[in-house]
């Protein structure tokens, strides 16, 4: 190969390495939060582990001064007098790590009592500030609440207006400025939004607050009203303008419940309120009241998530500065990633052909199945990946890639699913058949059959295992989990904000599924019934778009007439009556639309977890919506009217396919139709079950 070729690498990798930096850093709106006011919301290094937040506000230390002794209050995280807060040091430490900045917030809304009586109380809130949670050293005695954790500043949440605050800030900055290892502190501020603040314009004034976070929320004359952004807007101007030397971020509450007013759901702030304000220079990005409340309504994740979408399909139309900033930026790493991709691909070709060359056309793969190319296709609309080759294992290399089937991932009525790596270092998820129906012939037939599947929203078969009694088959690993310990884990200790799906995400997977049924009923020119829809059997990518598994695994698992076979385990909620005894007519797609049709209803039950009295099950609940269906929708009042649209259509969905006689119930295309109709249009079917 000649050298020429293999000069420009490190700058086009520096090229592209930098470019991805700067889409990416552009992509996400930094968020300022406020954590400690409520156990409900997790733990501070799981609140940093999200990866949502660029700073935490720890809430607060809510009495100081005039002769206090200052105190500690972060609820029920810790108990500050026994010195039990000490152990945030670790989560400290562990958010620091990850980039977090960690803010002790001084005042707040509270009852405690706070206010400084002279600029010599100011001093000596600053000594205790430093001392006890920044760099300070020189009080040997001092208690540090927070063990030995250095915070990265102090924030002032002031709500009730007394003088020194001015000397506050200043005394604060002198000790900041006289630390021994040089590090650097922050100072911030969250001011109301009528400009200049009651409480805090001197403080304000002395120029030395590094951000600013104003809340844009209890203050009608200053806020986001529905429809107007006029007044925020005319405030931000203020406060932007006002601050030259501070970055502003803008305060909203994080949901409806978390202030009296001043709410912006996610799509209008991206749409609407965002777009407005990133103009200015001193633009910071957003903070949100609580994390309490984001965590209860996934607010930054949503956010975040739309934003990602704007500035992938940024258009080419005007825009802020920081908009043509973005747009160059991706111009830039488009270019050097395409070059780079052209590189490589030179490289490949060059490669491969020297291999070909060597050693004649690549021989297929001892004993794999190359799916036979099927008849003339309607290409259907979904997006195409890759046919694979399958693999065929032998019964050692499973052993071997599962490292002796030491991790078990799930366990299901068609057998037991383990984690593995392939020689490559790919992860796969292995299922070992149990009971598998038919002999070697129709298994090879069905398993062919199954490598034809290409959709993306079915987890990839990439090769199987038949050697005596052992029946395998090898998926590509799905790491995000099921949407069951997404959307029904009730369990708190897996703190995941993704754990929180909102509505919207719930419906896209809704749609998902519905459209990977339909195509697997026929649309692709497959004619699988899958037989075993339910949340254990959806994964969720890193997207958390939904990956159907366990597809065609019926057909190797059931006997011919549909049924299951003689040892079948007992009928779970999402088993349609003929699939579990034969005695209710035969199975067929109709099977797959009433176990989808119970997971939708599931899905809105997890989500809202009501209690619609004593009788807790599913099909009780599907009852109780099928006569309260408005009430219900209604009654979800932190979501916008669309959002409750979708609500609203999946239920009547789900109503739809529960229903017991089949000839009643939808196809899946139809399912597709309704939910792609407005809720308007849509009818209850005539009765329940
Ligand atoms: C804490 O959060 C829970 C769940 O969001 C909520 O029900 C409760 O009212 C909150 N408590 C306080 C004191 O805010
Ligand atoms: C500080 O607050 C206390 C009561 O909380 C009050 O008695 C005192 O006068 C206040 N001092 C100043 C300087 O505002
Ligand atoms: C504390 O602040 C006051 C007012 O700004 C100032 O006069 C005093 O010198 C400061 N003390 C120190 C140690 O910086």
């Amino acid at each position: 190969m000649s050298s020429k070729l293999w000069l420009p690498v490190p700058l086009l990798w520096a090229m592209s390495v930098l470019a991805a930096a700067a889409a990416s850093a552009s992509d996400d709106v930094k968020i300022a939060v406020y954590w400690g006011q409520n156990t409900s919301e997790g733990s501070l290094s799981d609140t940093c582990s999200t990866g949502l937040y660029a700073y935490v506000n720890l809430a607060f230390l809510s009495s100081f001064g005039d002769g206090r002794a200052p105190v500690l209050n972060l609820a029920g995280h810790c108990d500050p007098p026994s010195g039990g807060c000490a152990s945030l040091a670790a989560d400290i430490a562990s958010c620091q790590s990850a980039g977090v900045k960690v803010l002790l917030s001084i005042g707040g809304g509270g009852l405690g009592g706070y206010n400084l009586s002279s600029p010599s109380d100011a001093q000596g809130v600053a000594t205790y500030l430093w001392d006890n949670f920044l760099g300070g050293t020189g009080a040997s005695g001092a208690p540090r609440p927070l063990g030995d954790a250095v915070l990265d500043g102090i924030d002032f949440d002031i709500e009730s207006p007394s003088q020194y605050y001015d000397d506050l800030a200043q005394n604060l900055t002198s000790l900041y400025r006289s630390d021994a290892r040089g590090r650097a502190y922050l100072l911030t501020a969250a001011p109301q939004c009528p400009f200049p603040d009651a409480s805090l314009a001197a403080a304000l004034g002395t120029g030395l607050f590094d951000n600013v976070w104003v809340q844009f929320y209890n203050n009608p004359g200053c806020q986001y009203a529905p429809g107007d952004a006029g007044a925020l807007l005319r405030a931000w101007q203020n406060w932007t303008t006002g601050l030259p030397a501070a970055t502003v971020f803008l305060g909203l509450p994080a949901s409806l419940d978390a202030a009296g007013s001043g709410f912006v759901d996610a799509d209008t702030l991206a749409s609407q309120v965002l777009p407005a304000v990133e103009g200015a220079d001193n633009y910071g990005g957003i903070m949100l009241w609580s994390r309490s409340y984001d965590k209860d309504t996934g607010f930054s994740v949503k956010l975040q998530g739309i934003l990602r979408n704007r500035n992938n399909h940024t258009d080419t139309g005007g825009g802020t500065s920081s908009d043509k900033k973005t747009r160059i930026y991706i111009i830039v790493g488009a270019a050097a990633a395409g070059v780079l991709l052209l590189f490589l691909l030179i490289c490949t070709c060059f490669l491969c052909h020297k291999k070909y060359r060597g050693s004649g056309t690549a021989p297929p793969e001892e004993g794999s199945v190359t799916p036979p190319a099927s008849a003339p296709k309607k290409e259907p609309p979904q997006p195409k990946q890759r046919p694979q080759r399958l693999k065929r294992y032998t019964d050692s290399e499973v052993e071997r890639m599962t490292k002796s089937y030491a991790h078990k991932l799930g366990h299901g009525s068609t057998g037991d699913v383990y984690r593995g790596n392939l020689r490559d270092g790919r992860q796969v998820a292995v299922k070992v058949l149990k009971d598998s129906v038919g002999d070697d012939k129709e298994f090879m037939s069905e398993v062919s059959s199954i490598g034809r599947i290409s959709h993306v929203n079915v987890v990839p078969l990439l090769g199987f295992c038949l050697q005596g009694p052992t029946r395998a088959l090898v998926y590509e690993y799905i790491p995000n989990g099921s949407l069951e310990s997404y959307a029904f884990s009730n369990n708190d200790s897996v703190e995941n904000y993704s754990l929180w799906l909102y509505w919207e995400k719930l419906f896209d997977i809704a749609v998902g599924v519905a459209r990977v049924l339909q195509y697997l009923h026929g649309v692709g020119n497959t004619n699988i019934v899958h037989l075993n829809v339910k949340p254990r059997n959806i994964l969720l990518d890193q997207e958390l778009c939904p990956k159907i598994s366990d597809v065609g695994v019926a057909n190797l698992c059931f006997s011919k007439e549909g049924k299951r076979t003689g040892n079948a385990r007992g009928r779970d909620r999402y088993d349609a009556p003929e699939v579990v005894s034969r005695k209710f007519g035969a199975t067929s797609s109709k099977s797959d639309v009433y176990s989808y049709g119970v997971m939708v209803v599931e899905m809105v039950r997890a989500k809202r977890n009501i209690n619609v009295g004593e009788d807790t099950t599913g099909k009780y609940f599907a009852q109780w919506l099928y006569e309260h269906l408005d009430p219900f929708c209604n009654s979800i009042s932190d979501v916008s009217s669309e959002t409750r649209d979708l609500v609203k259509k999946m239920i009547i969905v789900g109503l739809w396919c529960i229903q017991t006689a089949q000839t009643n119930q939808p196809s899946m295309s139809r399912v597709v139709e309704m939910l792609q109709s407005s809720s308007m249009d849509l009818e209850l079917p005539v009765r329940t079950s």
